[in-house]
């Protein structure tokens, strides 16, 4: 199985990616090989993924089971207080160490043959080891030491907990760099975040295509009608993109500004989002200075899979977990804060119906994708084109740009090891503007 996937994972890497980081192939969203290679390369290498916030394991004992891409992971507080992470895998014959989400347990004992584990992930007993009356068992030389699963490397980061199954990952202040490092510290730092609840969206795409949305802020105002329409983000409201040097992480930032909802650029373009609807009850969208600044709304993302929200006081983070090449799983965890009051509390609360389940955004952006993923079948030779905004993938005082987006292929191609080649210009590629009638007298070209 090893050796055959090697071979697709070589095979994905034997195509090249346009040099220009403004065209995307679509075979990057549509191919098993690829898929497969970036489960190699991406979530077994030497990157850091979101796997759980240190609030959801506050007691020694509690534990959250999650994912690096497909790979099932189990996070612990043991005893002695410390986040310990290791494959969710018995060492055995390969059933899930724990089955449930989220819990509290002394060690774990696995429902097929009862081997246990303690929380740090060793194997400490192994049922009829012995054998009975003398016959069976394991051998003497079986060494519980040398078996168990494999262990993560752990970093965290504001109460967010992040695993890397390679040794070869940069420490993490180093993996994000100080920007961003800072844009997490303005939500998360100095404060104790709690749960407030949590969903489960299923995408009918490929990860890959959420992951340009959330990196997408242009599109934000358009496609979202109510953000535009109650002045919650709007491309003419002040703000920026920031992204990192290796592309992969950035962050957009806006302040309410009501002079731009006043502004006529939306009108001009004639865009769906400019729209005569009014919120019934604008209750919703009355909260309090986040951090005590004027940013109200912040999207941040770290390569290659987590994005941490703040959408006026609805602070969220989502994980981005691939399932197939044309499924995605999103793991939305609403937070607050122990020093919430109660109102502000209640707040939030609110407001997670601006970005949750029975929110706008969810819905819509569970949608594109699948839009994209079926518009695009049947043209695995063409490329999207990411032109908004230049060539570049840098910081930028403007929204209406895609930086960010090329920042992530930008990542994306360097991780994978594609080599880079020049695509033919638009005007030689086939099959453009050429139609053929075909009548009675034969077929003419037109
Ligand atoms: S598979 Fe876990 S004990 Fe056998
Ligand atoms: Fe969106």
């Amino acid at each position: 199985m090893d050796r055959l996937s090697g071979t697709t994972a070589g095979q994905a890497r034997d195509r090249t990616w346009p040099r220009s980081l403004t065209q995307v192939p679509y075979w990057a969203f549509q191919d098993e090989a690829v898929y497969r290679a970036e489960q190699e390369r991406l979530f077994h290498g030497p990157y850091w993924s979101y796997l759980c916030l240190e609030a959801e394991l506050a007691k020694p004992g509690d534990f959250c089971a999650t994912f690096i891409g497909e790979q099932p992971v189990l996070v612990t507080r043991d005893v002695d207080g410390e986040v310990y992470a290791f494959e969710n895998r018995c060492a055995h014959r390969g059933a899930l160490i724990a089955m449930a989400d989220h819990g509290h347990a002394r060690d774990f004992t696995c429902v097929y043959h009862a081997w246990t584990y303690n929380l740090q992930g060793d194997l400490t007993a192994v049922a009829f080891a012995e054998g009975i009356g003398g016959k069976g068992g394991m051998p003497p030389e079986f060494c519980m030491a040398k078996h168990g699963p494999r262990k993560l490397r752990l970093a965290v980061v504001h109460g967010l907990v992040f695993g890397s199954l390679s040794n070869e990952v940069p420490d993490i202040e180093e993996y994000l760099g100080e920007e961003i490092l800072d844009r997490i510290d303005r939500v998360l730092g100095g404060r104790r975040p709690v749960v407030l609840g949590r969903f489960t969206q299923m995408l009918p795409n490929n990860w890959k295509l959420y992951v340009e949305n959330v990196k997408d802020s242009y599109h934000a105002s358009i496609l979202h009608l109510f953000f535009t329409t109650f002045g919650i983000n709007r491309l003419s409201q002040r703000g920026g993109i920031i992204v990192d040097s290796s592309g992969g992480h950035h962050v957009s930032y806006s302040a309410i500004d009501r002079s731009a909802a006043a502004s006529t650029e939306y009108s001009e373009q004639r865009i769906r989002s400019d729209s005569e609807y009014r919120l019934a009850d604008p209750s919703l969208l009355e909260g309090f200075s986040e951090v005590g600044d004027d940013i109200t709304l912040q999207i941040l993302s770290v390569f290659p899979g987590f994005v941490l929200q703040q959408i006026q006081n609805s602070v969220a983070v989502r994980q981005i977990l691939p399932r197939s090449v044309e499924r995605t799983k999103l793991n939305w965890t609403y937070l607050g804060f122990e020093s919430d009051t109660e109102e502000q509390r209640l707040v939030r609360l609110k407001q997670a119906n601006l970005v949750g389940p029975a929110g706008y955004v969810s819905m819509e952006d569970g949608g594109i994708g699948g839009f994209v993923q079926r518009g695009i079948a049947g043209a695995s030779g063409e490329y999207a084109t990411v032109q908004m905004g230049g060539e570049s993938a840098a910081s930028s005082e403007s929204r209406v740009t895609e930086a960010s987006v090329r920042g992530f292929w930008k990542a994306y191609r360097g991780a994978m090891g594609y080599d880079l080649a020049d695509s033919p210009p638009d005007d030689t590629r086939p099959g453009r503007h050429r139609r053929a009638r075909v009548s009675r007298a034969g077929r003419e070209d037109a």
